[in-house]
């Protein structure tokens, strides 16, 4: 009898491990600095504990980019990505080729921050899972402000005052290459978060209202352009208007700049042992425009999504559920200053140790502004790209911020004729 009962267990244990035999999983990774690194640990890190192996996609640093790579995939209906990882603004216009994730995420997403489950949902369906938080920050050498005597710049003209001093007293000191502050200038996404900091920052709204209303011609806008244009070839690098946040923080980290916008990923970085400007570094809010603006960072972030047209959803969304869980955004967050989107992460000791600026700087994280991804739907990326596309030409001084401005409000309200979704 006792031998029956061992071979039935016996055959039951072969059943069950041939029943879930190990698969292989492609994630699509960005690379962003020590993005890739990092990813790689944590889905390794999966593959050991489940047996299964991973693969990881790289993918183009320019989320606009990447977003054309990702809809020239799904379109195709290709199962080659089980796992995308996406922007929080890319909801909306890839919804169609992702999988519900609604019944297995339903009892944890609650602990994640509201705004970020936000731009996870698109008509009350879970449809990825919140990963990393962003918002944008400003970025400021320490050293350079104690030298030069001068406080965190509150306002655009302070900073603007500021970083040509420095930048004027550094190149007679033979530093010829350097500059007063970098950011992102390339015509992608990035500028449209970093474009929507200065309109905000006036007070000049978020392009699209949240009732679906074009907002973006307005004096306060223009002034924010008009602004940010001075600034191209006096304290910012004409070449800035090919940058993405990899090229911005290449002068940065190289020390060849006061001040820079960018991310918190770039903190690790710049606090690496291999950084020349290791503790020189300071973050603070963005500048407002003017005394009565506000100090606005653009929301940010990434999510991870399962393909609908992967073979092993289910693995796939395992990985997802394990990357995306605590102990994961924890050590990305300590090792990579990745913001979590785990509301109880933000009080572990050893997040706020290894980035101080993330319980600082609580306010920018929790007032950050968001695109108006959600409330224009399939049409977003049609909208950042005539947005993106006139603030670049006021950048290059190919259009005044007026005229750009009454160009780009009659394009969006063609787009928008038929109706946002
Ligand atoms: C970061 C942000 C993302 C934003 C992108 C722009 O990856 O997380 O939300 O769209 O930068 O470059």
């Amino acid at each position: 009898m006792s031998r029956l009962i061992a071979s039935l267990t016996l055959a039951a244990g072969l059943l069950t491990s041939a029943s879930v035999s190990a698969v292989e999983i492609s994630i699509s990774c960005s690379a962003l600095g020590k993005e890739y690194e990092i990813c790689k640990q944590g889905v390794d890190a999966w593959a050991s504990k489940t047996g299964n192996t991973v693969k990881i996609v790289s993918t183009p640093n320019s989320a606009t980019e990447r977003l054309a790579l990702y809809q020239q995939l799904l379109a195709a209906g290709a199962g080659d990505v089980d796992v995308f990882q996406i922007d929080v603004v890319w909801t909306g216009i890839l919804a169609d080729h992702l999988q519900d994730l609604t019944s297995k995420g339903q009892g944890v997403v609650g602990e994640h921050l509201p705004a970020m489950v936000e731009t996870s949902r698109v008509n009350g369906k879970l449809m990825a899972m919140p990963w990393f938080a962003d918002a944008g920050l400003l970025y400021y050498r320490k050293d350079l402000l104690d030298k030069y005597k001068r406080p965190v710049p509150q306002t655009w003209s302070d900073l603007t005052e500021t970083a040509r001093m420095i930048q004027e007293g550094e190149r007679k000191e033979g530093k010829g290459d350097f500059w007063g502050y970098v950011w992102q200038g390339r015509a992608y996404e990035g500028l449209t978060t970093v474009a929507l900091e200065w309109i905000a920052s006036y007070n000049g709204g978020t392009i699209v209202d949240e009732k679906g209303e074009v907002t973006v011609e307005n004096p306060k806008a223009v002034e924010a352009l008009k602004t940010a244009a001075g600034w191209v070839g006096a304290i910012t690098p004409e070449g800035v208007l090919n940058y993405t946040e990899e090229e911005a923080r290449g002068v940065f980290q190289a020390g060849n700049a006061a001040f820079m916008r960018n991310w918190p990923y770039a903190w690790a970085l710049a606090q690496g042992a291999d950084s020349s400007i290791k503790d020189k570094v300071g973050i603070a809010p963005l500048p407002k425009g003017g005394a009565d603006g506000r100090h606005a960072g653009t929301l940010g972030g990434q999510l991870l999504a399962v393909s609908k047209y992967s073979k092993n959803a289910d693995a796939a969304t395992d990985l997802v559920m394990y990357l995306t869980g605590q102990e994961e955004q924890k050590r990305r967050a300590v090792q990579g200053s990745f913001n979590p989107t785990i509301v109880s992460l933000y009080g572990d000791a050893d997040i706020a140790k290894a980035n101080p600026f993330i319980g600082d700087l609580a306010d920018v994280f929790a007032n950050a502004v968001a695109r108006p991804a959600t409330v224009t739907g399939q049409n977003y990326n049609k909208v950042s790209t005539e947005f993106f596309n006139a603030v670049h030409q006021v950048l290059s001084k190919r259009a005044e911020p007026a005229q750009a401005l009454n160009r780009l409000d009659r394009d969006l309200k063609r787009i928008k004729r038929s109706g946002w979704q």
